[in-house]
């Protein structure tokens, strides 16, 4: 299950996900917002993180603007590692180098085939472990010492 979530920034491109998500037959929870009317981010990211950390959802697309601001909510998140993504090639990398659960769009910067192909990466990419896991466990080690 694919958390799903965005703010007015990112409200159009998140409806045309959904439609290709539907289309994949790939089952998401879209935590909102609604609508493209003006709202805050971080009240659509904190909900769909926290269903990432209780393991109801496995994954999270999240759409602003930029995807700054959700990436920046979404790394205060134990376990979650999250970038903006904005080609095939950074969305492979996000996932085989960091393993990334989370990935942002920026919802004003790509159109809907961009994110497609962008996603499709991302959904297909391993990690590929090795010297990355030796930096995941630092990071880790980061969290634990400095998270809750
Ligand atoms: C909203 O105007 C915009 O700031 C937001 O969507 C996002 O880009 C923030 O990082």
């Amino acid at each position: 299950m694919i958390a799903i979530a965005c703010d007015h920034g990112g409200y159009a491109l998140k409806e045309e996900i959904k439609k290709y998500l539907d289309e994949k037959e790939i089952e998401y929870k879209d935590f909102g917002c609604y609508s493209d009317e003006r709202t805050d981010y971080p009240l659509y990211a904190v909900p769909a993180m926290e269903a990432v950390q209780r393991k109801e959802c496995d994954k999270a697309i999240l759409v602003c603007g930029t995807g700054f601001g959700m990436t920046i909510v979404a790394n205060k998140f134990k376990g979650i590692r999250c970038a903006s993504c904005w080609n095939e090639e950074v969305a492979k990398l996000l996932r085989a180098h960091n393993d990334a659960n989370v990935i942002a769009l920026p919802g004003r910067f790509i159109n809907i085939s961009q994110a497609v192909v962008i996603l499709r990466a991302w959904l297909a990419t391993e990690f590929m472990g090795g010297r990355h896991t030796d930096r995941l466990d630092m990071i880790k080690e980061i969290e634990d010492k400095n998270m809750k």
